[in-house]
């Protein structure tokens, strides 16, 4: 195992917000064994004070971390963002201190196609108004208004990890799939790319949405899309809540011009369980609504605990900045009969010199280079011939480089 500068029994990860105990294992099967965890997201003085000796650290998106939180954590060298956003990190802040900011996009992408295809299924049998009324003690057994989803058209609005998954869902249980996105995107399976939104919305007999947040994107259903959809439709948001013009929809479906809805995500969407949800969507029949649950289940949880906790192992252990969002991005091999420095300094000029000059001064056999630079910061790293022991002195050398945020050396 490629020992580190720091060594492993030494790197303290603290992980918030009751982080997915197979984050833990993982940190620990890497051979990180200085782990605490933390179960709500800390702020203030006690966050910093939990920073002050903190070398990697793992939150979820509570746990807010400012450009004043970052410079009160001198050893901090990577920050795993065990969800999806990272928000809640000032990644700018975080580049310049020479931090990588990791997080897990597609974890979820699964969860949150399973409920649409569940949901246009629900709602195709008009089960949410059949089980109101059940609970209501109500006997309403009856065919009318409830179809088979096979042989019907999905129109797909941003076929992106979502939306592609749920291509091949819907495929899969005989659903005929269009598809509008404003990149060309590989169609899977047989489903079909369309040109505009509103033929899209003129063909489909179900539209979920799977686009993110944008200028394009904001009310991009409103009352004029509502009204080119098919009589009957069904629409489906578990995207951003600021898509769908809901007073339009609302009205759209007590008319009964559409046929039903499922919405899982809300202009407007309460900071915890205290706050109250409040839509013009409450209350009316064949409407599903949820508290922004689409990417949320146990397997999501794991699979992110799973990626983001090897991200972080991955950086700590061979320097690759692979996946991160805030970082240039250096793929580094296998690290093999080398010892491996890594220099991250800000992009000004002559550093790259100073960094092979102090290489050279010590008759070091450079195997190989890497470099990566934005328009603040580089990242150099240097494979050098042997295992070098002693390599605490280089990397005075090249902490002294001006213009070095920070360097570590593996071996
Ligand atoms: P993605 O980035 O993989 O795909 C988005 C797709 O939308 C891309 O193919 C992009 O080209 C396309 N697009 C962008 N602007 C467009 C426009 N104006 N018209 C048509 N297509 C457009 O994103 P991913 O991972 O599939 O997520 C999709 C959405 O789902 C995001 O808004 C995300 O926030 C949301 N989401 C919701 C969750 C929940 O719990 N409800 C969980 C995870 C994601």
């Amino acid at each position: 195992m490629t020992r580190l500068s720091v060594p492993r029994d030494r790197i303290r990860v603290v992980l918030t917000e009751s982080i997915h105990p197979g984050a833990v294992q993982a940190l620990s099967d890497a051979g990180y064994h200085n782990i605490e965890t933390i179960k709500g997201a800390p702020t203030g003085s006690a966050l910093r004070k939990v920073l002050a000796d903190t070398h990697i650290l793992g939150i979820r998106s509570q746990t807010k971390i400012s450009a004043d939180v970052l410079a009160a954590a001198p050893r901090l060298f990577c920050i795993g963002c065990f969800c999806i956003g990272t928000n809640q990190v000032d990644v700018d802040a975080a580049k310049r201190q020479g931090i990588p900011v990791f997080n897990a996009p597609y974890s979820n992408t699964r969860s949150v196609a399973e409920l649409a295809l569940g949901e246009i299924v629900m709602l195709f049998r008009r089960i949410p108004e059949k089980s109101t009324l059940a609970h209501a003690g109500i006997w309403r057994k009856t065919a009318r208004g409830a179809h088979e989803v096979r042989g019907r058209t999905l129109g797909i609005v941003g076929y992106g990890h979502i939306g592609s998954q749920l291509s091949v869902l819907a495929e899969a249980i005989g659903m005929r799939v269009l598809y509008f996105d404003i990149v060309d995107k590989l169609a899977l399976g047989n489903a079909v790319p369309v040109r505009s939104l509103n033929k899209l919305l003129a063909e489909a007999d179900a539209v979920s949405l799977h686009i993110p947040d944008t200028p394009a994107t904001r009310k991009m259903i409103g009352a004029a899309e509502i009204a080119r959809m098919r009589p009957g439709a069904i629409l489906i948001n578990a995207a951003r809540g600021s898509v769908v013009d809901l007073e339009a929809l609302a009205e759209a479906l007590r008319d009964g011009r559409l046929g039903g809805a499922a919405i899982d995500v809300f202009p407007q969407e309460p900071a915890d369980g205290e706050e109250r949800l409040q839509t013009p969507l409450q209350g009316l029949t064949n409407v599903i609504l949820t508290p922004h649950v689409g990417g949320s289940t146990e397997e999501a949880q794991a699979a992110i605990g799973a990626a983001v906790a090897d991200k972080l192992v991955t950086y700590s252990d061979n320097g690759s900045t692979v996946g991160a969002v805030n970082f240039v991005e250096v793929a580094l091999p296998v690290q093999q009969g080398v010892t491996r420095f890594l220099h991250i300094h800000r992009n000004v000029p002559g550093v790259l010199m100073r960094i092979n000059g102090v290489l050279s001064s010590r008759n070091l056999n450079i195997a190989a280079q890497y470099l990566r630079t934005d328009a603040d910061v580089g990242y150099m790293v240097s494979d050098v011939d042997g295992q070098l022991a002693e390599g605490q002195g280089i990397r005075r050398a090249l902490e002294a480089i001006d213009g070095t945020i920070r360097s570590r050396f593996l071996y």
